[in-house]
């Protein structure tokens, strides 16, 4: 378990500006320490405006590597396809932004093996990660259902797998790859962003659930060993 900083917003724009605020200088601290970047962020909706707002930041983006947190097994160019999203704002200003999941994509967990060896190669640690949570308690995608217990206690050394979310999820009913939990629990710093007051009693409760949670952000959480700040507005 660990620290857990809780930073609330009026609105989304100032949402938006604190993350962008932290994320640059975490790319920035990286850039000194080391030369170069390595960043997860999430997919869904809410930090596309923060993701907007970072991109304006004067950075050496060209030595920035970018990651999804999660990716849906979608071909690029998809609408559902999260690197698709990120790839718009970042590769413009110079970033690498990597996609995870094969175009030609047999099934998802061979989808989930290759998305894991491509991601050996990155420096590791990350130097940082995004969090989004849904309204089930999931983060990137770590779904429960049938690779739940392969997402959180699958090998230290596994960054990455395919997903099947059960039931799958509305607003995007494909399988996913995710980064695992002990990928995420070993980034440098990790952020989650959410709004609205049902995610944050969801994140909450799992805080206080603790390693034994039903929530998979619960269960994430309880293997983080620094602190983690939650963004928060309405
Ligand atoms: C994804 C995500 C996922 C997301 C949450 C919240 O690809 O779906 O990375 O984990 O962060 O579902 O999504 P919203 O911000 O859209 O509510």
């Amino acid at each position: 378990t660990t620290e857990i900083e809780w930073w609330d917003y009026d609105d989304v724009g100032e949402l938006a500006d604190a993350i962008a605020g932290d994320v640059q200088f975490v790319i920035e601290s990286a850039l000194d320490a080391r030369g170069s970047a390595v960043i997860a962020l999430a997919g869904g909706k809410t930090p596309f405006p923060a993701y907007e707002k970072l991109a304006q930041a004067k950075l050496d983006w060209k030595r920035v590597t970018i990651i999804p947190t999660d990716e849906r097994v979608v071909p690029l160019g998809d609408p559902l396809s999260n690197v698709t999203g990120l790839a718009k704002i970042f590769l413009p200003k110079g970033a690498r932004v990597m996609p995870i999941v094969p175009q030609a994509t047999p099934d998802y967990k061979a989808a989930g093996r290759s998305a894991d060896a491509l991601m050996q190669d990155l420096h590791w640690p990350l130097d940082f990660c995004l969090l989004g949570v849904g309204g089930d308690g999931h983060t990137a995608s770590i779904f429960p259902g049938p690779d739940f217990d392969e997402a959180l206690n699958g090998p230290k050394e596994r960054r990455a797998l395919g997903v099947l979310p059960e039931p799958l999820p509305a607003e995007a009913p494909v399988p996913r790859v995710s980064l695992s939990r002990a990928a995420i629990a070993s980034t440098r710093a990790l952020m989650i962003a959410i709004t609205g007051d049902a995610k944050r009693k969801v994140v909450e409760q799992a805080i206080k659930q603790g390693p034994s949670s039903a929530y998979p952000i619960g269960r994430v959480l309880s293997e983080v060993e620094l602190p983690v700040d939650i963004h928060w507005a309405p």
